[in-house]
């Protein structure tokens, strides 16, 4: 009867045997593999970067330097695997950490990490958080767990946002990443945290060997217990990723934004959860700005809105310089009796679209013929620019225009002003809208062809003109080019006269006898017009 029950207690002996056995090397491998520091004062940490302990305990990763970055390693190695080829024991981790920056942003956040080595100094600051760098983030020959609280967004690795915690395997492009904060025990909800909130926290980092899981948990240090709902979960067997010897530690890094790192306290254990950190003997976090920290709007955007302002008003003052030289003009005293007929410069400029050259009616011997309409009173006028260095004669010739252009006269361009610049005059007269009589005769005008009456017209017209200009006007003027480009046909196609008086400025100081005469390119000129010409110009 005794037989049949002999087999599972023999075996049942076998089994307490063997626990009995192996139990004592498991609970010593524990032992050697299980820490807890509540502050830091007396611990040998392997540090290097800019980390150090601080006088008070606390464990200071970065030191507010930018662009640089720290680690401190458990000195001890931790064998991860209890047989040569098996797979990684479970383990967890807590740690106690705060950020302190002097604005309401920070840069770049820290990491705990579990890497073959204690040797980190082939890796960068900034966004490589102290743990990779740009040859060899993601590469599977790293052999690198990390868990990291990041406080910048970085595209490249796909971070979520500013303010996040993530499960890094061999590089910062995070398996599964989430906002930091913490679920509700009571009703599950979620709550933000702000990493860089000056406030320390606590986080529990483990890895379960059966299902392959690395849970992370948040909370503030005021909350008593540890929330039951982890903020990342991530599948993800390690086996494949550490190697069997490996160091635990922390790295962390600073961009531009001077900003401090500090770990509080830190306990581990393999196969069991991490000793308890006892919270009221941790280091104070160092409170370097009471009065509250500085807005990142009133030192970073303020200096850059500034900076703006500053490029806005220099680029004013360019426009308003340039504007000064576009529009600019020569004006003497000896203007002043000409000025109802002086025009500025740049109602011209803005009239004739700026010179624009659909505007232009044609090219003469002195210049260009601009069209254009005047904005306040949209008159059509004509302005003709005249290169004129000199300034000698110009009070003369300004003088003599300006009273020809109080001739009212229908049969001629009537001038309605003037206006100097540099090495420049604009001569503004009323728009002719049939144009000059060389585009009918030599036919540019298209099909127009000047009936025999409209050409008696015409030359009626000139000869009114001329009749006006020579006897009837109280000074003699002389025309001295006339021609049929400067023969206009206003909108009744009369005849008009343009252009008196411009040879003038041109041939000043030329002998009189021959200037007086009819311009030199008019064969058909008088002889008789020479007799009747005074000084008058
Ligand atoms: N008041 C105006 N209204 C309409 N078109 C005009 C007016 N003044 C001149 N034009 C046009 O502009 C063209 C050029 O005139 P511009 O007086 O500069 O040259 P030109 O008469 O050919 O030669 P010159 O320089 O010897 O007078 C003229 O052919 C004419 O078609
Ligand atoms: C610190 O740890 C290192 C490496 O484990 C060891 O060599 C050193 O003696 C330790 N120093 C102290 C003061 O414990
Ligand atoms: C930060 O640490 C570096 C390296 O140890 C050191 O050179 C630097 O002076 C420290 N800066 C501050 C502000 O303590
Ligand atoms: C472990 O695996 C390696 C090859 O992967 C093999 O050579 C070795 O014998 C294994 N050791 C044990 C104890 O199974
Ligand atoms: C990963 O790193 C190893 C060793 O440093 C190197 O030989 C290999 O080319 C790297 N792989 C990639 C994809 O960069
Ligand atoms: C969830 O519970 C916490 C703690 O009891 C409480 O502070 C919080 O307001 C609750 N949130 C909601 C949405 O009920
Ligand atoms: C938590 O943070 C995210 C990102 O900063 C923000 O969009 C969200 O409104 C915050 N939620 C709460 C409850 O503060
Ligand atoms: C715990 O601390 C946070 C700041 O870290 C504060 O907002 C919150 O009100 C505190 N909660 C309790 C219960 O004291
Ligand atoms: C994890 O991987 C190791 C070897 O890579 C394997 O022995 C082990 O069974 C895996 N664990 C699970 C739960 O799949
Ligand atoms: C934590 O430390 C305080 C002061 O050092 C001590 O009084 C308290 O008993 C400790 N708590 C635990 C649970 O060890
Ligand atoms: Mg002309």
């Amino acid at each position: 009867m005794a037989r049949p029950n002999m087999k599972p207690i023999v075996l049942l002996f076998l089994k307490l045997l063997l626990i009995g056995l192996s139990a004592p090397q498991l609970i010593a491998g524990d032992e050697t593999q299980k820490f807890v520091y509540s502050g830091f004062a007396s611990a040998n940490l392997t540090l290097d970067g800019t980390a150090s302990v601080t006088p008070s305990g606390l464990l200071e990763l970065t030191n507010g330097t930018v662009m640089s970055m720290g680690h401190a390693f458990h000195p001890a190695p931790l064998r991860l695997r209890d047989s040569p080829n098996g797979s990684i024991q479970s383990f967890s981790a807590s740690f106690v950490f705060g950020i302190i920056s002097i604005y309401d942003v920070s840069s770049h956040g820290l990491t705990m990490l579990v890497a073959p080595s204690k040797d980190l100094s082939k890796a960068m600051p900034v966004q490589y958080l102290g743990l990779f760098n740009g040859l060899n983030n993601g590469n599977t020959t790293n052999h690198i767990f990390a868990v990291e609280l990041d406080t910048w967004q970085n595209a490249e690795f796909g971070d979520i946002d500013y303010n996040h915690v993530g499960v890094d395997i061999n590089g910062l492009s995070s398996e599964k990443s989430h906002t930091a904060g913490f679920f509700h025990d009571q009703n599950g909800t979620f709550e933000n945290l702000t990493l860089g909130s000056q406030e320390a926290m606590q986080v529990w980092v483990d890895y379960d060997r059966e299902k392959t899981q690395i849970d992370v948990t948040m909370a503030p240090l005021n909350m008593t217990t540890k929330p039951k709902r982890p903020i990342v979960s991530a599948r993800y067997n390690l086996s494949a990723v550490l190697k069997d010897v490996a160091y635990i530690g922390f790295s962390s890094s600073t961009g531009t934004i001077k900003t401090q790192h500090y770990v509080l306290g830190w306990s581990f254990a393999m196969n069991g959860p991490a000793p308890v950190i006892n919270l009221s003997m941790l280091p104070k976090l160092p409170r370097d700005h009471p009065k509250g920290r500085r807005s990142w709007v009133l030192d970073i955007v303020l200096p850059v809105g500034t900076a703006v302002v500053l490029l806005s008003l220099g680029a004013i003052a360019f426009l308003l310089v340039r504007r000064h030289f576009r529009y600019a003009e020569v004006r003497d005293n000896w203007e002043v009796e000409f000025g109802p007929h002086r025009f500025s410069y740049k109602d011209l400029y803005h009239a004739t679209g700026g010179f624009e050259d659909k505007n232009l009616l044609g090219v003469g011997g002195f210049g260009r013929v601009y069209k254009g309409v005047l904005q306040k009173s949209r008159l059509k006028i004509a302005v003709k620019r005249v290169s004129h260095d000199s300034k000698q004669g110009m009070k003369e010739f300004i003088a003599e225009i300006v009273s020809i252009g109080r001739l009212q006269n229908r049969n001629l361009v009537p001038l309605l002003g003037y206006c100097r610049r540099k090495g420049e005059l604009l001569l503004v007269y009323e728009y002719m809208p049939n144009g000059s009589l060389d585009k009918y005769l030599h036919g540019k005008e298209d099909n127009t062809i000047l009936s025999w009456a409209q050409r008696f017209q015409v030359i009626k017209g000139i000869a009114s003109g001329l009749l006006y200009l020579h006897e009837e006007w109280e000074k003699v003027v002389v025309h001295r080019d006339i021609k049929a480009s400067n023969v206009l046909l206003d909108n009744e196609m009369n005849g008009r006269l343009g252009d008196f008086g411009l040879a003038r400025l041109y041939d000043h100081g030329i002998d009189p006898d021959y200037t007086c005469g009819w311009h030199h390119r008019l064969p058909s000129s008088r002889a008789g017009t020479q007799r009747k010409c005074h000084s008058s110009y």
